[in-house]
């Protein structure tokens, strides 16, 4: 899709700012293509406390992870302009400081950003201050151009690029990380994440399930919890991203396990060697030998392949990660993925109905409880 009106070259200082907990491969190819496009330099500014969000690594290890992913790149720099005082720095009152010292600069952001761009804090005196670079965001195209529609009529010089970095969100970098997956990351930043042990609260859970499950399981597992992470920020539902990540971590823990003889009787009788006994025994599992005590968390688990009725967000959430990770190709996958984005709630209920479909295509035997799923969602 092409987003702009007249091409003209950027220059002067492309100011890229966030959170960067962690840096990923996103950043960097943000900060490059700004150069590409025209910038001589870019700086990074690291949020001290962003506004928005919840910050997991401390400050002096955010600018570190910085200087390791820019590496010995001359015209890339961090700037610690908003310092590590635990205050909240709005962009608003930031930028006209970095433009007194950078002189022309234009604020590079990622379509994420400016499609949220309304909940900052004084929106229009950050358009006002400075021409942004925007990055379109894979999957959310008719957001994206809202958003770009919406602040070029309130006066915004906007720059919107058609170019899509790719790569997860630092949220997913950082959870993946947590499962010892570094893959988000550059090697430097990797290896800093590592021997700094950052990002291991949930690692010795991640360890186990790694034991327990085939190797093929664990790789759905870190797609589904990509998805899910990714879904429940871009639909806008404001989970807990705990207990996504849990949910999706522990959705598959039974799958194609050893089961023991006393662990048969944890799951309903009547799906004992069925394909659904893995969401009973995996709620039952994530309880007793991972710890897990959070209902909700349990109860995401325990209707994953059959789906119920009444099913909550987070319920709905795990069932269509678990459908829509990256490596699905199912026939259809991409309109769903679209939908979703477009409407969770008419696209959680065409998940369920085509996973319904595909089983009586299949001529599969259909479990009771995802039958009375496939009642309720298509009459409510
Ligand atoms: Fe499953
Ligand atoms: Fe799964």
């Amino acid at each position: 899709m092409l987003y702009n009106i007249a091409m003209k070259p950027l220059h002067g200082t492309a100011l890229l700012g966030g959170a960067f907990d962690p840096p990923h491969a996103a950043h960097i190819q943000m900060a490059e293509r700004a150069l590409r496009l025209g910038c001589e330099r870019v700086v990074f500014v690291p949020s001290a406390n962003p506004p928005h969000k919840r910050c997991t690594a401390d400050f002096a290890d955010r600018v570190a992870m910085l200087r390791a992913a820019i590496g010995d790149r001359a015209n890339m720099s961090v700037d610690v302009i908003e310092g590590g005082d635990g205050g909240v720095h709005y962009s608003y009152l930031t930028l006209p400081r970095l433009v007194a010292k950078y002189g022309d600069c234009v604020f590079a952001i990622g379509g994420d950003s400016l499609i949220d761009l309304g909940k900052w804090k004084e929106p229009d005196k950050v358009i006002a201050e400075v021409p942004l670079l925007a990055f379109p965001r894979k999957d959310r195209d008719e957001q994206f151009a809202a958003a770009l529609e919406y602040w070029r009529s309130r006066g915004a010089d906007i720059y919107a690029d058609d170019f899509t970095p790719d790569g997860v969100s630092s949220t997913a970098a950082r959870y993946l990380a947590s499962m010892r997956d570094y893959s988000a990351l550059s090697p430097e930043v990797a290896g800093y994440v590592e021997a700094h042990g950052l990002y291991g609260w949930f690692t010795p859970l991640a360890d186990k399930l790694k034991a327990a499950v085939l190797p093929k399981t664990y790789e759905h597992i870190k797609r589904t919890v990509v998805c899910a992470l990714g879904l429940d920020f871009e639909c806008g539902l404001g989970l807990d991203p705990d207990k996504v990540f849990l949910a999706a971590m522990l959705h598959d823990c039974a799958k194609k396990i050893c089961r023991e003889p006393h662990e048969v009787s944890r799951v309903p009788a009547d799906s004992v060697g069925s394909e659904v006994e893995h969401q009973f025994l995996g709620a039952a599992l994530a309880e007793t030998e991972y710890g897990v005590t959070d209902r909700e968390v349990l109860g995401a688990i325990a209707c994953h392949c059959t789906g119920k009725p009444g099913m909550n967000t987070l319920d709905k959430l795990v069932f269509c990660a678990d459908m829509l990770e990256s490596a699905r190709d199912f026939d259809g996958v991409g309109e769903l993925r679209l939908l979703i984005r477009r409407d969770f709630e008419r696209g959680f209920r065409a998940c369920l109905m085509r996973s319904y479909d595909y089983l009586i295509e299949k001529g599969a035997d259909i479990y009771p409880l995802t039958l009375r799923a496939a009642e309720y969602y298509r009459n409510d």
